[in-house]
């Protein structure tokens, strides 16, 4: 090259700055790619959000759309001639998390809740029995029926989403919370619905959620097994179909994008920023809590504990209202037992509840920021 076509120090930093930029906006548009974001939530992880088969088939099908703990989806379904048999899938666990397995049967509850509801609909008439102790946890018998009331929170089940968003500042009133506490409880059996309302006392009771979710971060074990279900990579949620991902969390819609385009963070960062999305958001503009209230050492009722909340979801989301899980107190209570460390959150919630306290959620309006979260198809859990 002669020494007058020689580029100028300015056009080589400029072409640099250029083929920089084509590598940076290739490359983050690639990770959009690999993380799904030309086409959120539509490949086979999420398809059973569409897929409604008819019959008992479709019962599961509704079934596994429910809530479970960390969206672990710790449910077997077997059929039994004209009926449906629930157990638990030990293989899937939340380790120390949920060391006594309270969040696994709350979530059988959770799914017989969604089965019972759908079943109408597909022209069979369920009759659930819940059973104690081990193995098989709910018995859901079908019998043909041509003509069901169906349900009015039937067609909530597709519409039901975990919302971690803020929620805006209207207050449910008396009778809606009178209302769906009532369609919750109906059926359920050795539970009890205790709404917690008024400033002082959301005031105290999100300072004890903040003061559970610091403590939980707090204590290296509690922590690593909390992380294990995030899922940063969406590869990993296309193949396992199952964990929280990252545009569940209701953030922001910049955020949710950056969170998916970005490496995964290291935990004590996700840690800090889950015990501050506690502190600004979940309890911020909690509008009410809900504590559901029973023997929390009881297999059954831990089962109808989980029907009851699943049902609350359904109505609250029927009548246009959200809902969020927040079970760090109520887990952190379980843990202080088992490290011997002195009762920091049992006494308080039991105070609010007037009883022990087997699993807590927040309501409001929704912000619009709830989405579906992956689900393993029936064919994996219908052995
Ligand atoms: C027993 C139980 C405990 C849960 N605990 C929490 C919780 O503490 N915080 C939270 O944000 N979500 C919690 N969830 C919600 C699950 O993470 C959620 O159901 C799951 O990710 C599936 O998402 P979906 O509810 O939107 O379908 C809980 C759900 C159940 C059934």
């Amino acid at each position: 090259m002669s020494a007058d076509r020689r580029p100028s120090r300015r056009q080589v930093l400029r072409w640099l700055g250029v083929g920089a930029g084509v590598v940076v906006v290739g490359g983050t548009a690639a990770r959009a790619g690999d993380q799904g974001l030309f086409a959120p939530r539509t490949g086979p992880a999420y398809a059973a959000w569409h897929e409604h088969p008819s019959g008992v088939r479709g019962v599961v099908a509704a079934a596994v759309l429910a809530a479970s703990a960390h969206n672990m989806q710790n449910w077997r379904f077997r059929l039994d001639g004209g009926a449906i048999e629930v157990s638990d899938d030990l293989t899937r666990s939340l380790g120390v998390v949920d060391a006594h397995r309270r969040e696994a049967h709350l979530g059988i509850g959770c799914a017989v809740a969604n089965a019972e509801v759908a079943a109408p609909a597909l022209g069979l008439a369920p009759d659930l029995v819940v059973l104690p102790g081990a193995g098989v946890l709910a018995r859901l018998a079908l019998a043909p029926h041509d003509r069901l009331p169906v349900d009015g929170l039937d067609a909530a089940i597709v519409d039901r989403h975990s919302d971690r968003g803020p929620y805006p500042a209207e207050v449910p009133s008396t009778p809606l919370l009178d209302d769906v506490r009532s369609v919750a409880l109906s059926g359920s059996e050795r539970v009890d619905i205790v709404w917690v309302t008024g400033t002082a006392a959301l005031a105290r009771l999100g300072r004890l959620l903040t003061d559970a979710a610091q403590a939980l971060v707090d204590d290296e074990r509690m922590s690593i097994d909390n992380a294990a279900l995030v899922r940063y990579d969406h590869g990993q949620v296309e193949r396992r179909m199952d964990g929280l991902t990252m545009d569940a969390q209701g953030m922001s819609a910049f955020m949710t994008v950056a969170a998916q385009l970005a490496p995964a963070v290291p935990r004590h960062q996700a840690d800090a920023s889950w015990v501050s999305a506690t502190r600004s958001v979940h309890t911020a503009t909690a509008r009410a809590y809900a504590l559901v209230v029973g023997d929390r050492d009881d297999v059954a009722t831990r089962v109808h504990a989980g029907r009851a909340v699943q049902r609350l979801h359904l109505a609250l989301v029927a009548r246009g209202w959200a809902m969020q899980h927040m079970n760090q107190a109520v887990e952190m209570a379980e843990r202080d037992v088992l490290t011997g460390t002195a009762d920091r959150f049992d006494g308080p919630l039991s105070d609010l509840a007037g009883g022990r306290v087997v699993t807590v959620v927040r309501a409001g309006r929704p912000s619009g920021r709830a989405v579906p979260s992956p689900r393993r198809p029936v064919s994996q859990v219908l052995g």
